[in-house]
């Protein structure tokens, strides 16, 4: 029985310290800060978009405004993806978008931007997750 629970011990004991000393989430910018597309997506908008960017996130139905499948913006669009177009939309700076306070979307651009380190990754990550939303577009 002792020798038991003894033997737990030195089995979860060392794990446990072992995550404790681990680089926590706050010492790694990329792990709270995702810089890789997919990662941002799933991070940043699939509570709204939907993990798959098809607009089912947990946050949809929730939404006055439904958010929309972001699969289907080639299909939309003469399948030609408009990259820059998408990429504005995120970061806010989408010209014909209505005024900000009048977006059912929260504008990326400042959060992205926000600086860890010396380093503004801003630029790579509104890139990168409109890659991703590029990717994932239907054929
Ligand atoms: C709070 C919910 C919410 C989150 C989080 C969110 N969006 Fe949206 N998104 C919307 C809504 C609602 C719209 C519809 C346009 C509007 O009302 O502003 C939209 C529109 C868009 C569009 C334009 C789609 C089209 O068909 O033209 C793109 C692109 C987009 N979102 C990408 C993203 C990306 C990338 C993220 C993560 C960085 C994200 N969204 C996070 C709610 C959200």
């Amino acid at each position: 029985m002792r020798s038991g629970l003894l033997l737990t011990l030195l089995c979860v004991v060392p794990i446990a310290s072992f995550c404790q000393t681990h680089p926590s989430r706050d010492k790694n910018p990329q792990v709270r800060n995702p810089i890789e597309g997919g990662r941002i997506f799933q991070y940043y908008c699939a509570a709204c978009h939907g993990a798959d960017g098809q607009g089912n996130g947990q946050s949809a139905t929730a939404l006055k405004h439904a958010a929309p499948d972001l699969t289907v913006i080639s299909q939309k669009n003469n399948a030609k993806f408009p990259y820059r177009q998408v990429k504005d939309t995120i970061e806010g700076t989408d010209p014909r978008l209505p005024a900000h306070d009048d977006r059912k979307m929260p504008v990326w651009g400042p959060i992205f931007h926000e600086v860890e380190a010396d380093q503004d990754w801003g630029e790579v990550r509104l890139e990168n997750v409109t890659r991703y939303v590029q990717s994932i577009q239907r054929k």
